[in-house]
């Protein structure tokens, strides 16, 4: 069933466990969400962003909303990174059930002012919003205090914010960053602010830039003949962790991305003859399908639903 991200995100927040919100961009990534959430009795967020709406437009939404209205696992259809107050009308009249403002690159103040806008109108149409306080980036573990309080969310800001704004739930900087490239190593999630934050607001929190960037299907990519530098995501143990302490909504894009272009490869490499697109594009959804289900497993959404 369609639903709204309050549905899904309030009942996670309160069972400590997240609930994955993977971005799409066709149909094939939007099955392999979706198909995988009813193989587990998982609830699902499908967010498309602002690029996401150029590329597939409302024939991507109507597919995302029949698919969830046929669902019998609740799923949502998300606006991703929207940029201003215009794309969240857009995308409200085009049938998603919750929006995302980012306004963090303003001042405080702007922000507050551009999400309370966003805020009014969705709620006035039932829908929920996510706002987002401070700035994505990765960092390094040992850098100091002073630096990193400088872009990640700070806890008291966030109380006011979220006072001010009337914010459903609430997009915090913690050190986790976009892409397949997030750090050397174990790439570093400041636990200790989504502890200070989760004690203070009692909203689901959202971590973005989430994917775990395994290293079995970045190895399958090399081995096709992608080619790709340090990759590196957030360790499983660290999602687990910080789903504990208030992260409900986890953002899952460049992972799908990985997938879908290492089954596409592989299908390709092995049968250097076809042509059948069913042959090439079913593939990558079967490893996307594996790397959701492992999410899935992973922030403890399964039978959920
Ligand atoms: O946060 C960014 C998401 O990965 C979406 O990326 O704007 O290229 O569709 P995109
Ligand atoms: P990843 O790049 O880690 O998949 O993050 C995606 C995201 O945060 C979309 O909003
Ligand atoms: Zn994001």
């Amino acid at each position: 069933m369609l639903v709204t991200g309050n549905d899904i995100l309030v009942p996670a927040r309160a069972g400590k466990y997240g609930v994955g919100s993977f971005n799409t961009n066709n149909m094939e990534i939007t099955q392999a969400i979706i198909h995988t959430a009813e193989k587990l009795r998982s609830p699902v967020m499908v967010q498309m962003s602002e690029g996401a709406i150029k590329y597939g437009g409302q024939d991507l939404a109507n597919i995302v909303i029949d698919l969830a209205q046929r669902a019998t696992v609740p799923v949502a259809l998300h606006l991703d990174h929207g940029s201003s107050y215009e794309s969240a009308l857009k995308a409200i009249k085009m049938g998603f059930t919750s929006i995302m403002i980012d306004a963090s690159h303003h001042g405080f103040d702007e922000n507050v002012h551009e999400t309370k806008r966003v805020v009014e109108a969705a709620h006035a149409m039932g829908i929920s919003v996510e706002a987002e306080l401070g700035r994505l980036g990765g960092i390094e573990e040992h850098i100091v205090v002073d630096e990193k309080d400088a872009f990640l969310t700070d806890p008291e800001e966030a109380v006011q914010f979220v006072e001010q704004t009337g914010t459903d739930y609430l997009a915090i900087a913690i050190g986790t960053s976009h892409g397949a490239f997030k750090g050397k190593g174990r790439p570093y999630i400041d636990q200790a602010r989504i502890v200070k934050i989760g004690e203070l607001l009692g909203i689901p929190l959202v971590a973005h830039g989430s994917s775990g960037v395994p290293q079995e299907i970045v190895e399958r990519f090399r081995a096709a003949g992608g080619q790709i530098g340090d990759a590196a995501g957030i360790a499983d143990d660290d999602l687990k962790e910080a789903c504990q302490h208030g992260i409900a909504k986890v953002n899952v894009d460049t992972d799908l991305r990985l997938a879908s272009t290492v089954g596409i490869r592989e299908a390709l490499a092995a049968n250097p003859k076809e042509f059948d697109p069913r042959k090439i594009f079913g593939p990558a959804r079967d490893v996307m399908a594996q790397v959701i289900e492992h999410k899935m497993r992973v922030l403890g959404s399964v039978g959920k639903a």
